[in-house]
């Protein structure tokens, strides 16, 4: 924190009168081939310029727009002297082309993913996923919004003329030290920005107008509203529209989440209003509350004095001017029809419980885990067969929230602590924030693409937590696939057809870590690790064919074996 700006921020915080620079609307980028340049920049914010990142200029990146339907080919061009990595955050991609810490981006290289846009309409981003420097790249500024749209929301009568009625806003906070720079890694994150505009002022028509959210800070969690306390109508959350807006006055928005709002501007051109975050009504154990440990004596070492936490602050002051031709000026009834999947279909449950790595009152300046574990590049944490419906339990066991995000899919959230969640959770979502002691149950479907290979990822989007080893990967596979991976006379299974159990016999270049026996529909029947490995005990399974993926290193072979 900068003594400056520590200052310009308590101005900002006394009179509106210091909204001073007009919003920045990023600029956008559309059509089958999408040029993307990551490259150092600089920029003026107070008085010396400030080193930065950015694509395709100095500080964050255009707006990607994209159709369902559309085969897009994007050429990323790193022009940073660092390798980095760009994950299309919420898009349904294959793992190759995901982006994350496997596929990296070498200073000096394109790469270029290409794939079909598989979305629904909503809102998605873009932002490096370098191991253990994804804080450190979004932190100095690359970052961009991804729109998608499809027939289902061509169809709605909604703002859609982007700038206009339809604004984007990447909310972001950051600190600068004493000479101007962004410091990474930091719990003293007191400048606010939105779309790289610090005190942003915009003027919107008095109509019906849609703000699409997207909290791209690395820590801060924002509990949006109105200076009135007006409505908004949210219409989206992560990953796609709701069933109908949603009405409300406060929205919670953690790292990675966006939401679309609706507000209703009709004949109020002339007024004045804010758009706040009410921090001040963060309950403990939330960055951005008073406390951001559960127990108010948790230290966080740099988190105070910091005028943004647990204090009411402006993210956009917005002029009402009159309505353009055209205007809408109803909110709709309904959206789209959500069909969440059912619990009844899972096929298995998985058991994901944070904790911090050193316990106590100082765990907020350490590291966290997932199930006891930190982030290892090299180790698969879960294998998932494809089409696998799957349930995920999240039990947070430590004294901060932590947004858990995961790549590939959109979920469900089935419960919070077992009651059902709110309708405006109730959609499509890939980032849910987990309350201490909460338990958080989502349902999601695997599908579409598998790849032995390269893993996806799940983490916390706290992206000093992420970057400290609260990450986790998984495969999605196809056990199906009799031939990947397959070295003839490696190893013999014996005897099938049995009913009793299998032997595994492996020449001593394969040592078997693990191995997994699945349904032939693909469903996880049981695993066995250790000195299990070698004699696979079965009775009891139902009669019919199984398939064995047998671990062995980077290694994955796969047998069909029958049990009658
Ligand atoms: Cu927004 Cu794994 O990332
Ligand atoms: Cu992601
Ligand atoms: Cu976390």
């Amino acid at each position: 924190m900068q003594v400056r700006a520590f200052i310009i921020t308590l101005l900002f915080f006394t009179s509106n009168a210091y909204s001073q620079n007009q919003l920045i609307i990023p600029d956008t980028v559309s059509g089958p081939v999408i040029n993307l340049t990551l490259q150092q920049g600089t920029q003026t914010f107070f008085t010396n310029p400030t080193q930065t990142l950015g694509c395709n200029g100095p500080l964050l990146g255009p707006t990607i727009l994209l159709n369902q339907g559309d085969q897009v080919s994007m050429m990323v061009n790193n022009q940073l002297p660092d390798t980095t990595t760009i994950h299309w955050h919420g898009m349904h991609v294959s793992a190759e082309n995901d982006g994350g810490p496997h596929t990296t981006i070498p200073p000096g290289t394109t790469w270029n993913p290409a794939f079909t846009v598989m979305d629904k309409a909503a809102v998605y981003w873009y932002h490096p996923h370098l191991h253990m420097h994804t804080n450190e790249h979004v932190s100095k500024g690359i970052a961009g919004m991804i729109i998608v749209r499809d027939n289902d929301e061509g169809q709605l009568v909604l703002p859609r003329t982007y700038g206009l009625d339809d604004i984007p806003l990447v909310i972001q906070t950051k600190d600068f030290d004493a000479n101007d720079q962004i410091v990474v890694m930091s719990n003293s994150d007191d400048v606010l920005m939105t779309n790289g505009t610090i005190d942003p002022y915009t003027s919107l028509p008095a109509q019906v107008v849609r703000l699409r959210l997207l909290n791209g800070s690395s820590q801060r969690v924002f509990n949006i509203g109105l200076s009135n306390n007006g409505p908004m109508y949210q219409i989206a959350s992560d990953g796609g529209l709701l069933n109908a807006p949603y009405q409300t006055t406060r929205i919670m928005l953690a790292p990675g989440e966006r939401a679309e709002i609706l507000l209703n501007l009709t004949g109020m051109a002339g007024q004045n209003i804010q758009l706040k975050s009410y921090a001040s009504e963060l309950p403990n154990g939330i960055y951005g509350a008073t406390n951001p440990g559960m127990m108010p004596g948790m230290v966080m070492t740099g988190y105070n004095p910091n005028p943004m936490n647990g204090t009411n602050f402006d993210i956009l002051d917005i002029n009402i001017i009159n309505a353009t031709a055209n205007a809408i000026t109803t909110i709709p009834a309904t959206l789209v029809s959500v069909v969440p999947l059912n619990p009844a279909n899972s096929n298995i449950t998985r058991n994901l419980t944070f904790s911090p790595v050193q316990p106590g009152p100082n765990q907020l300046n350490g590291q966290f885990w997932i199930n006891n574990t930190s982030f290892n590049m090299n180790v698969i944490n879960y294998s998932v067969p494809i089409d696998n419906t799957e349930i995920w339990e999240l039990f947070n066991q430590s004294a901060i929230s932590h947004p858990f995000h995961i790549h590939d899919v959109q979920f469900y959230i089935l419960s919070r602590n077992g009651v059902a969640p709110a309708l405006n959770e109730a959609g499509r979502k890939d980032v849910v924030l987990v309350r201490p002691q909460e338990t958080v149950r989502f349902i999601a479907r695997f599908e579409d693409f598998h790849n032995d290979t390269v893993p996806y990822m799940y983490h916390c989007h706290m992206l000093t937590h992420e970057d400290g080893g609260m990450m986790g990967q998984f495969v999605v596979t196809n056990p199906l696939g009799l031939n990947e991976g397959d070295v003839n006379g490696t190893l013999m299974v014996y005897p099938s057809p049995s009913s009793g159990y299998f032997k595994i016999q492996a020449n001593d270049r394969f040592v078997i870590d693990r191995v997994e026996m699945y349904s032939i529909e693909g469903r996880l029947h049981a695993e066995f690790t250790g000195n299990g490995t070698s004699q696979l005990f079965v009775e009891g399974a139902p009669d019919g064919f199984y398939i064995l993926r047998i671990f062995s290193g980077d290694k994955v072979l796969v047998r069909k074996v029958l049990v009658e």
